[in-house]
């Protein structure tokens, strides 16, 4: 595979109250053609800043950005591309669209910012084509601020498309989403990006979202680029303490699919823990090495069996640690040769030694596809 975009030291500081912010420092990366590629740490750790850089919406102190070859930005004072030349589109966390404008405007609007010039026949078409495919098609007429908050994060990502960019940048797109919608986006998201075969750089500080969304996850601490690799290196082969830390707050059940499924559907994993019903946001075949990923504060800690229920994944085991932290009972099992994390009401009455029954809903079962290993850095 081609690499799409290549950042090479990049590095950017900010001057403050408190003195100089080093927001990133010499980080370098390639994303492949049509990969999907994700940057993930926690707040502050300059995802955005990266982001920013690439965009053109902020000037870096030193490096290189390269798309499909074309210089964007190299060095301070060296060459720029200004941010509406670059062949890019982006969705940022508040999704920026204009409320003053009707549907159809605000996805027109990149047509009339960028280099070529359309007809309004063009126009027409192309954002009536960009409309459909994120399903927003007769709503153009539709005052923005009039859409649901689901339906004003397509029309960004509309706008973002518009363009026909050559990449995709998506700034913690769905962190404004309640969780069931943040699940739907998600899985149309995948499908979409992949659909149209687009290289996609994606921000998020939500490990089960990077690993189950992405072909490439690159960890981010204090402006530094820890490790950037497919999900199943990372999840493995954490290359320091931050990494395997930062990704290991859920629980993970490694298997293989016992019963396949489309995009957003529903699969079986057979795992040294049993079968697990999981949803997927990829197809899963027939034996995909795969991992089932839960959080902590979805794992119920039951005193007895639920009634049977077969979307919801049942294990037996007995509580090896339970540590009040005020808000939350922080909790470890041993479960069917399992260690799992739980989170607990603080109110509850559980001790270490105590059995226990672990309960997750197939819906907050996630899948980690462990498809390509050995690519990347
Ligand atoms: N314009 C600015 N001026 C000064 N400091 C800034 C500026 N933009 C970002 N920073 C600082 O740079 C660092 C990286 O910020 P950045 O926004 O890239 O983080 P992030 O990883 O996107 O965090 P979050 O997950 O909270 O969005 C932070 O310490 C931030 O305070
Ligand atoms: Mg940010």
């Amino acid at each position: 595979m081609a690499v799409a975009l290549r950042v090479s030291n990049l590095s950017k500081r900010f001057e403050t109250d408190q003195g100089e912010v080093h927001a990133v420092e010499d980080v370098t990366f390639d994303v492949e053609s049509g990969a999907f590629f994700t940057l993930l740490g926690p707040s502050g750790c300059g995802k955005s800043t990266t982001l920013r850089c690439i965009a053109g919406l902020e000037r870096p102190d030193e490096g290189e950005i390269t798309l499909e070859g074309a210089v964007l930005v190299s060095g301070r004072g060296g060459e720029w591309m200004p941010p509406h030349r670059r062949p890019m589109g982006m969705v940022f966390q508040s999704y920026a669209i204009w409320p003053h404008m009707n549907v159809f405007d605000n996805v027109a609007f990149p047509l009339k910012q960028g280099p070529r010039k359309f007809s309004g026949a063009e126009v027409r078409e192309r954002v009536l084509r960009s409309l459909a495919l994120v399903h927003l098609d007769g709503l153009e007429k539709r005052p923005a601020p009039q859409l649901s908050g689901g339906q004003q994060q397509r029309l960004a990502l509309a706008r973002a498309l518009v363009n026909e960019p050559k990449a995709l940048l998506l700034d913690e797109p769905l962190s404004n989403l309640d969780a069931k919608l943040r699940e739907e986006m998600r899985n149309e998201l995948k499908q979409l990006t992949s659909s149209l075969g687009i290289t996609t750089l994606f921000v998020t500080h939500d490990q089960l979202e990077a690993l189950t969304l992405s072909d490439q996850v690159a960890v981010m601490d204090g402006g530094r680029l820890i490790q950037y690799g497919p999900p199943r290196e990372i999840y493995e082969s954490p290359r320091n303490r931050f990494a395997a830390e930062f990704i290991g707050t859920a629980n993970f059940f490694e298997g293989k699919v016992s019963a396949p499924a489309e995009a957003g559907g529903t699969a079986v994993v057979e795992t040294a823990q049993g079968a697990l019903r999981c949803v997927t946001s990829e197809a899963l075949a027939q034996g995909a090495p795969v991992a089932v990923a839960v959080r902590p504060e979805n794992v119920a800690l039951l005193k007895e069996r639920p009634p049977q229920d077969d979307d919801v994944n049942v294990l037996a085991g007995s509580l090896t640690s339970v540590v009040f932290l005020g808000s939350t009972l922080d909790c470890e099992a041993e479960a069917e040769g399992a260690v799992v994390k739980a989170s607990a009401h603080p109110g509850a009455d559980l001790r270490a030694g105590d059995p226990v029954i672990l309960a997750f809903a197939a819906s907050d079962s996630r899948v980690v596809p462990f498809g390509a290993v050995g690519q990347g850095g």
